[in-house]
């Protein structure tokens, strides 16, 4: 029965191992937000996403307020550009164009898609403010 035994180690050894490869990624996460997504969502975003001027219910302050949306539906769904509202926007294709006006360059949509693929993960360089009372 010692192989069943071995068995029973296998998770708890794949945790251990993996544990510090995802610290890594999460890590590599949160940079890349704050050395790439962070300036063009802090220029060309929260002019009219921010807190207490959320243009169409969104604030790019708040993660919560873009996982959930507006009345498109939700702004990121993280690993999904597809299904991003915020992403479809940025193509100036349909009927929402993000931002008005000049659309950002391919460089700074691939940035912002590659973004929420990777699960939209938030840094340091944009801190977070509730919007409401508190
Ligand atoms: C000049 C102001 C302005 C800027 C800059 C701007 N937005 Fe908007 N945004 C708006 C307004 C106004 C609406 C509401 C439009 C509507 O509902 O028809 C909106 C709506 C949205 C929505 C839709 C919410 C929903 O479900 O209805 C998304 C997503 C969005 N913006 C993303 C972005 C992104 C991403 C950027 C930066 C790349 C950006 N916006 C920059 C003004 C702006």
């Amino acid at each position: 029965m010692s192989g069943t035994n071995a068995f029973r180690l296998v998770p708890f050894l794949l945790t251990a191992l993996l544990a510090p490869v995802l610290a890594a990624s999460d890590k590599a996460d949160q940079k890349f937000f704050d050395s790439k997504v962070a300036p063009i969502l802090t220029k060309r975003c929260l002019p009219c996403h921010d807190t207490g001027l959320d243009n169409g219910g969104i604030s790019f302050r708040d993660r919560s307020s873009l996982l959930k949306g507006g009345k498109r539906g939700p702004s990121i769904v993280p690993g999904k550009p597809e299904a991003s509202v915020m992403i479809q926007a940025l193509k100036h294709e349909g009927e929402l164009q993000m931002p008005p006006g000049p659309a950002l360059s391919a460089k700074e949509s691939g940035v912002l898609t590659e973004w929420v693929r990777r699960g939209a993960a938030w840094g340091e360089k944009l801190p977070m403010r509730r919007n409401g009372p508190y």
